[in-house]
């Protein structure tokens, strides 16, 4: 239920828009409080009468309605959350570069809720690059964007453009205003971070990970209702995980993970674990001598992640990482199936959006049933979002 959520919708031009006219009722039925905007253009695809009558309220179209102001500031305020669908493209240019040219986008700039888009056009306008380009900003700018289906589109032709089902929505909505939680009861346990090898008593090879996606892909498992422990190798960041073990070594994060790996439903492994480390530890700080040439000799560490995929019960969704820089595909592949995972996340070190410590991600997820899922850049938390909602799909197939 929503009751006490207040939901403003937006409509924009396009014929998906009586699938809007279904959004309004799924959402009035589970005791939301909705309003809804329209552009000019919307007028022609479906009555105002209708959406008034659904939705219990007036519907806002111009800045002035008999000789009354939509406040654009307040309405953006009021909400929960604004959702916008249809997204049409040229909506989403506006929002793209700040154009304020009707009410719609006035709230769209002014709000201050979380705003969540379902976008509808003909493939061709999809697979526009202006369309990527625009999506991309918006993205960046913490709007979560709905997925297109693909099927029968208003042009006669078949492909990719068509809006998200009323249900699919609904159930975002739910999820976004936290009345529906789709991974209550789950466990999942998610790594992170770098880890130390030590050589000396003051000295370790380490990498540059800040932990980040890791901690995000948490954060997001938890608000889906999981029961998430996080196991954190050394980073600046702070864990918001309460239920958070922080370890320095590969050694220490493979026992922190295979105590109790029973226990979960849900494994992701984000963690940049070395692969190697030092074949021994000094005792002592190690002295500078009089040869240029220090020599070491190091040890594979312990494959965490494998050893968790070869043991893993039929119900456990095991979750790997693979950052590559050629044969990413290949690659990537070839550890889904060598570590015996349900899936695996590629970023390409190619990707200018990809690396170490950056704010944005570029990933492909691969399934263990075939299926290849391509997203765009984004921002990390996003991603988790992406990361996340592709295991729910998986675990409900
Ligand atoms: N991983 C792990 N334990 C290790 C090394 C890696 O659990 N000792 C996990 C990482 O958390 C990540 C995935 O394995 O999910 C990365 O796989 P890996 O084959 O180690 O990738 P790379 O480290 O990139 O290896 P390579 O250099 O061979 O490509």
């Amino acid at each position: 239920m929503l009751t006490g959520k207040k939901i403003l919708v937006g409509i924009t031009g396009s014929i998906a828009a009586y699938k809007t006219i279904l959004l309004v009722r799924l959402l009035i039925k589970a005791n939301a409080e909705v309003k809804v905007i329209m552009t000019p253009a919307a007028k022609e695809f479906v009555s105002q009468l209708t959406l008034a009558t659904l939705s219990r309220n007036k519907v806002l179209i111009e800045f002035t309605q008999d000789e009354e102001w939509a406040n654009h500031v307040m309405l953006g305020r009021w909400a929960d959350i604004f959702v916008i669908a249809p997204l049409t493209c040229n909506t989403l240019a506006k929002m793209a570069t700040g154009l304020c040219d009707n009410l719609l986008l006035s709230v769209y700039l002014s709000a201050t809720c979380p705003t969540m888009v379902a976008l509808a056009m003909d493939e061709d306008m999809w697979l526009h690059n202006t369309t990527k380009e625009n999506l991309k900003k918006i993205s960046l700018a913490g709007n979560k964007i709905l997925p297109v289906g693909k099927g029968d589109l208003a042009s006669g032709l078949h492909g990719e453009g068509r809006i998200a089902e009323p249900e699919e929505i609904f159930k975002e909505i739910q999820t976004i205003l936290g009345g529906y939680k789709q991974l209550q009861g789950k466990r999942a346990l998610v790594t992170a971070g770098p880890t130390h090898e030590a050589i000396d008593p003051v000295r370790f090879i380490g990498n540059s990970s800040s932990g980040k996606m890791g901690i995000a892909i948490a954060e997001n498992l938890q608000r889906q209702g999981a029961l998430v422990t996080l196991v954190l190798g050394p980073t600046y960041i702070p864990s918001p995980i309460k239920d958070t073990v922080h370890v320095i070594s590969s050694d220490q994060m493979y026992a922190a993970c295979l105590d109790s790996i029973g226990l979960y439903d849900i494994i992701v492994m984000a963690a940049a674990v070395a692969d190697y480390k030092s074949s021994i530890i000094s005792e002592h700080k190690i002295k500078k001598s009089n040869d240029d040439i220090l020599d070491m000799k190091f040890v594979r560490t312990k494959d965490i992640l494998k050893a968790v995929g070869n043991s893993k019960k039929p119900t456990q969704i095991v979750v790997g990482f693979a950052l590559e820089t050629c044969n990413e595909k290949e690659n990537a592949l070839n550890k889904l199936k060598d570590k015996n995972l349900n899936l695996i996340v590629l970023n390409s070190l190619n990707d200018a959006a990809v690396g170490f410590g950056k704010e944005t991600n570029k990933i492909t997820i691969f399934d263990n049933k075939g299926n290849e899922y391509l997203f765009d850049e984004k921002s990390k938390n996003e991603v988790a979002n992406d990361i996340v909602s592709t295991i729910i799909e998986y675990q409900n197939a």
